[in-house]
Order: structure tokens, then C-alpha cells, then sequence
């Protein structure tokens, strides 16, 4: 048995921030954020608007467009780094909002954590017997930004995707293979200090800006390449295939040079890579299930496509997935 992606829907906010905005507010230009990270303009949650009600919104439109009522789903995983609060956990909001009463938990693996997720909903679908599994990845990065940080705040954008993963068989499309990795003594690199047991919320670390989002830019940029082409290169095999074979390439959207180094060290190109941090910026956990969907609402994916989909993020986290596309 194998799940394939059944269906699949996106939610972004309507208010845009452009680079123009952010020259506004920091010491930064639109020529720099272009030529660095490839990004001219990213979505931001408004008042009421959080990750569950984005989370919500992709998840609804994925049912539908699976052709499923919510009593068909028999398990929710919102993979998240800025869940809606501490307790309880995200996927209840989402749930709730759904009509769902079906187990659900969060998964944070930064923005690794739709390769995750997939990877954990496929093998729960398939040990457990399950019919349907609604994945949902969703961020709203812009409440934990320092929007008076140029180091971060031009790179963090908000969004949700869902995709349903619904049973398929052994040789239907699917998850082909995978590959999972968190070198935990990185750490410190991506980082939000405040908030939780190690360090609770005060006023003091409020004060300090504990509570926002910081980065060691430069070598998260030199560790995600590598990770990206090491995790991708040890799927690809571990699915009896090369490069070559790959239909399309759905990478972690943080930034177009890390995208496009890690391409061209695998050999794809860019016309089979997948690109629209243009106009979303790095939204974590969303962007993959985002790119891909948007692909796959154009008419860029046909079925039994092979996608390799690769992810890198605070922990330092990664994941690779190989998945066949398609509908059982
Ligand atoms: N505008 C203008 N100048 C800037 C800006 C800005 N927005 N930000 C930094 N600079 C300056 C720096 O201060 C520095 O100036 P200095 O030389 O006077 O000190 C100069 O630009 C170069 O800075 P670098 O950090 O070397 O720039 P770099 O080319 O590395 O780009 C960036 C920075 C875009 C952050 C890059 O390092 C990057 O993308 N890193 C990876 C981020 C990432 O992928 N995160 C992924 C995971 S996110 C998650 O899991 C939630």
C-alpha cells in the first residue's frame, strides 16, 4: 500500500508587504533583497488572522478538491514553528474549524516539516490502515519577526497549504522513498530563545526581543545547500533513481541562491525546478505543499511525475522525499 496526494489547497493573506514597504521601515533597498534572496514581496496575517484559521482554509479547500466530506479524514498533522498558542496544540484549532474529530497532533521540524509530515502521515496511513490523512503545513512568521531587523525581516512571509494523502496501491503513485536528518548541535543557529521552559516569558525577555525569530544567516545559508544536496542525493538513490529521472524539483522556499545552488549541484535545472519565494518570501513549513500546489493548480505536474521534494530548517533539520504523482 502506498498514500498519494489526493487533493490539495493553499491559503495566503491578502495584505502584501513589499520590499518597498520594508525599505520604509529598515536600512535595507529592494536592488539588495532581490539580488540576495530573490524575494519582492511576502504575505502578512492581519488582525484575526492566525495559523489556524490559514491552516483552515488550505485544509477546507483540500477536502473538497479530494472530493471527501471532513468525516472522511482519519488523521490531521499541521506541521507549524508558530503554532496558534503553547496549549493546546494547533491541530485542535484546526480541527475544530474542519468539522473534524479525527486524532491530530502538530509537528515541528522548522521548515523540514512538510517533508516530515508526509513522511509520518504515509507510514501512519499505511501501518494503521488509514483511508485519508490531511496534511496541512502553515505559518504566520510575521508574528514572531523583528520588523526592525534587516537580518530577518525581509525573509519571512505567511501562508498555509493542505494536501490529502489518501490510500493507494504498491504500485500507485506515492511516497517512493525518503530521507530525514536534525543535527541538533546547530541549534543556536535559528533561534527563538523565549517562551518556553528553558526560557518562560517575562517581562525581561520580552524587553530583550527574546521572542523573535534569529538567525545566523551566513552559515544556515552554508549548512542548508549542503543538507539540501546530501539528504536529496541519498533519496534519490534510495528510490532507484538519478537526477535525471526527476520530473520536478519542489525545494524549501528560504532563498532563490540556496535554491539554485543546490539545483545545479544536483544537476537539475532550473526549468524543472519549482520557484515562487518571488512572491511569498520564506513561509517555513507551508512553502513546499505551497509551490507544489500552485504547480499542480497550473497544470506544471501530470501524474506519474516524479517530485523530489527537499527541506532544511532550524534544529538544523532536513528532509527528502521522493513521491510519485498522481491519484490512486
Ligand atoms: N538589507 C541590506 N543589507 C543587509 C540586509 C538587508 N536586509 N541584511 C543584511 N545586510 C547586510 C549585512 O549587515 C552585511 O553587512 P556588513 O557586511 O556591513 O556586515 C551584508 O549585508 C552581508 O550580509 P550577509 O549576512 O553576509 O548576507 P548574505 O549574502 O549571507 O545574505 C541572508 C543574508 C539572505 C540572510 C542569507 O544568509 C540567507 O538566506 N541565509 C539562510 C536563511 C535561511 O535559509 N533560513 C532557512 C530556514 S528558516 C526556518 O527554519 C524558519
Amino acid at each position: 500500500m502506498r498514500a498519494c496526494v489526493a487533493g490539495w489547497g493553499t491559503a495566503v493573506p491578502e495584505e502584501r508587504l513589499t520590499n518597498a514597504d520594508l525599505e520604509a521601515r529598515v536600512d535595507t533597498s529592494d536592488v539588495w533583497i532581490v539580488e540576495r534572496t530573490g524575494i519582492r514581496e511576502r504575505r502578512i496575517a492581519r488582525p484575526g488572522e492566525s495559523t489556524a484559521t490559514l491552516a483552515v482554509e488550505a485544509g477546507a479547500t483540500a477536502i473538497k478538491h479530494a472530493g471527501l466530506t471532513p468525516d472522511a479524514i482519519d488523521l490531521l498533522i499541521v506541521a507549524t514553528a508558530t503554532p496558534e498558542q503553547p496549549i493546546p496544540h494547533t491541530g485542535a484549532f484546526v480541527g475544530d474549524g474542519l468539522g473534524l474529530r479525527c486524532g491530530s497532533f502538530d509537528l515541528n521540524a522548522g521548515c523540514a516539516g512538510f517533508a516530515y509530515e508526509l513522511v509520518v502521515g504515509t507510514s501512519m496511513l499505511v501501518a494503521g490502515g488509514l483511508q485519508h490523512v490531511l496534511l496541512i503545513g502553515a505559518e504566520t512568521l510575521s508574528r514572531i519577526t523583528d520588523f526592525t531587523d534587516r537580518n530577518t525581516c525581509v525573509l519571512f512571509g505567511d501562508a498555509a497549504a493542505a494536501m490529502v494523502l489518501s490510500a493507494s496501491p504498491d504500485d500507485g503513485p506515492g511516497l517512493l522513498a525518503w530521507d530525514l536528518g536534525c543535527d541538533g548541535s546547530a541549534a543556536d543557529l535559528l533561534r527563538v530563545t523565549a517562551g518556553g521552559s528553558r526560557h518562560p516569558a517575562s517581562a525581561a525577555t520580552v524587553a530583550a526581543g527574546d521572542h523573535y525569530i534569529k538567525m545566523v544567516g551566513q552559515e544556515v545559508f552554508r549548512r542548508a545547500v549542503r543538507a539540501v544536496v546530501e539528504s536529496a542525493t541519498a533519496t534519490l538513490a534510495r528510490a532507484g533513481i538519478t537526477a535525471a529521472d526527476v520530473s520536478w524539483f519542489a525545494p524549501h522556499q528560504a532563498n532563490v541562491r540556496i535554491i539554485d545552488a543546490a539545483a545545479g549541484r544536483l544537476g537539475i535545472p532550473r526549468e524543472r525546478t519549482l520557484v515562487n519565494i518571488e512572491r511569498y518570501g520564506n513561509t517555513s513549513a507551508a512553502s513546499i505543499p505551497l509551490v507544489l500546489a500552485e504547480a499542480a493548480d497550473d497544470g506544471r505536474l501530470s501524474d506519474g511525475d516524479l517530485i523530489l521534494l527537499s527541506g532544511f530548517g532550524a534544529g538544523m533539520t532536513w528532509g527528502s522525499v521522493v513521491l510519485r504523482w498522481g491519484r490512486a
